[in-house]
């Protein structure tokens, strides 16, 4: 078994298996902020990245992917329903994103935690090298930081969280509260998306395990666990580039024929889920037809919606309310080829997702409640040329660092309406201005600068981050 000084320990492996055109199985990037984050940063340097490979049954052999060691790790069918769609997506999820849908405790889910979460640890041990960094990330795996230290103390452990972490009013709902809590804090960093989110976290470490705790470092156990906020972001260089290729920019212009050339185009993509809003953004979209302030000729909405976490009930109701939803309003608003919502639910390579983003004038992000949203993020760094309008919802992390946005609040219906209009009727000079400065703030803040803030917290001595990632 080969070892390396880099440990990424996910659920989920960066790719995931597909059906070619021609019925060959294949293997994509899978979508997901999490593999967008860290896929562009792996590549720099020799590191494993242990996770699910998304099947049942033993674990596939992977190849290596850009330099990047696959390190599977096997799940049951049992350990898919009761801890990715049962512990992970239907109590977490849920609790951590506002409660927006009831989350649901099931004690059978947490034994399942527990399991899946010990052998992410132990394949985490055996890939790691003495003294190595282990990174692990997001809600699945809470516990490992944990249970990787007792395996193997010799190790440096980071958790990074992609999520919200709630206020102590809704985390202390789960009945496990106080394990969750001691397994974080296994690792020597603990970092989160906002400051807010490192804010709970203390509090709640202080109220649930009566441990002395402020809002950048814990003492427990004789060690120091340190907290912060380090919002994610994205490869801004790389989306910038691709925005530029000629053949995406003919994409895009392409696409817009396609559309019957309108004057305004709308795009939002998104996972499929609760917690992105659109059913609220479909609803404000369907009203200003009815109003009559937009019209179906001049304006077109695409709303690309990739399938997510398809067996969770909670995804199964929201999807056919979504397309119920779609159908009632072309049926109503749609004319012959000129559907009021073009609904796409395919996943894209980001070639086309540049053009796509390079095409609309509007970018619609209005989750009810999101870790960051990195879609937002690729928009503003696709708009080389300052053009465009970037809505955007209060509650996504990404709005801390964007507030020259057209900034919503997605519950509000006619507050959306109106700040749609607003930046449907946006004059040039002012969307220019803003386009510039998120650009700016991203040039400065991308992936590279997020990876080189959060190692060079996380080990002191500095080596791995030298190896890691490309100077700033
Ligand atoms: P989340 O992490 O909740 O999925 P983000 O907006 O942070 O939300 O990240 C979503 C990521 O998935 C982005 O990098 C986006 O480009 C990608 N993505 C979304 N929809 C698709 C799609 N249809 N095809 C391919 N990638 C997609
Ligand atoms: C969010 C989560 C990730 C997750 C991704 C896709 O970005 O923070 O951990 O991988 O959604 O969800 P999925 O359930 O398909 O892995």
């Amino acid at each position: 078994m080969r070892q390396s000084s880099l440990v990424v320990v996910a659920n989920r492996l960066p790719i995931d298996d597909s059906v070619a055109p021609d019925g060959a199985c294949e293997w994509r990037r899978s979508p997901g902020g999490l593999v967008s984050a860290l896929h562009p940063l792996l590549r720099q340097t020799p590191a494993t990245w242990v996770g699910w490979a998304g099947g049942t049954g033993p674990a596939p052999a992977l190849a290596d992917v850009d330099g990047v060691r696959m390190h599977t790790v096997p799940l049951t069918a049992e350990d898919v329903r009761d801890h990715y769609e049962g512990f992970a997506n239907a109590t977490l999820w849920p609790l951590y994103h506002d409660a927006v849908e009831q989350p649901v405790y099931h004690r059978r889910w947490w034994e399942a935690y527990q399991r899946v979460n010990q052998r992410f640890a132990e394949a985490a041990a055996e890939a790691a090298e003495p003294g190595a960094v282990v990174w692990v990330q997001d809600y699945h795996l809470q516990l490992v930081p944990g249970l990787l230290r007792e395996l193997r103390p010799d190790l440096r452990i980071g958790f990074f969280l992609h999520v919200p972490f709630p206020p102590p009013e809704l985390f202390m709902q789960l009945p496990r509260r106080a394990e969750l809590l001691r397994g974080m804090l296994g690792a020597d960093l603990v970092g989160f998306q906002r400051a807010q989110a490192a804010h709970n976290f203390a509090q709640l470490v202080a109220h649930v395990l009566d441990v002395p705790a402020d809002d950048r470092r814990i003492s427990l156990d004789g060690r120091e666990v340190r907290i912060g906020a380090f919002p994610v972001s994205i490869d801004t260089a790389e989306m910038a580039a691709l925005a530029t290729r000629p053949d995406v920019v003919a994409r895009a212009a392409r696409l817009r024929r396609d559309l019957g050339n309108p004057a305004h185009v709308i795009l939002s993509v998104d996972r499929m889920d609760y917690t992105k809003g659109i059913e609220q953004r479909l609803k404000a979209y369907s009203e200003l037809i009815a109003d009559g302030h937009v019209k179906v000729r001049d304006t077109v909405l695409v709303q690309v919606a990739v399938p997510s976490r398809e067996r969770v009930g909670q995804y199964q109701v929201l999807r056919d309310r979504v397309e119920r939803e779609v159908g009632r309003i072309n049926g109503e608003f749609g004319r012959v080829g000129e559907p009021a919502i073009h609904y796409l639910t395919q996943p894209f390579d980001r070639a086309e997702l540049a053009a796509l983003y390079r095409m609309a004038d509007i970018m619609a992000v209005t989750p009810l409640r999101d870790g960051m949203n990195l879609v937002a993020k690729e928009y503003v760094a696709a708009r080389v040329d300052d053009t465009g309008a970037l809505l955007l919802s209060e509650f996504a992390g990404s709005a801390a660092e964007l507030p020259e946005a057209f900034l919503v609040n997605p519950h509000d219906l006619d507050g959306l309406k109106l700040i749609l209009m607003e930046a449907l009727q946006a004059d040039r000079t002012d969307l220019t201005g803003r386009m510039r400065a998120m650009r700016a703030h991203l040039s400065r803040h991308d992936i590279h600068s997020w990876a080189r803030s959060y190692l060079a917290a996380l080990d002191s001595s500095g080596s791995l981050l030298n190896r890691v990632v490309s100077p700033g």
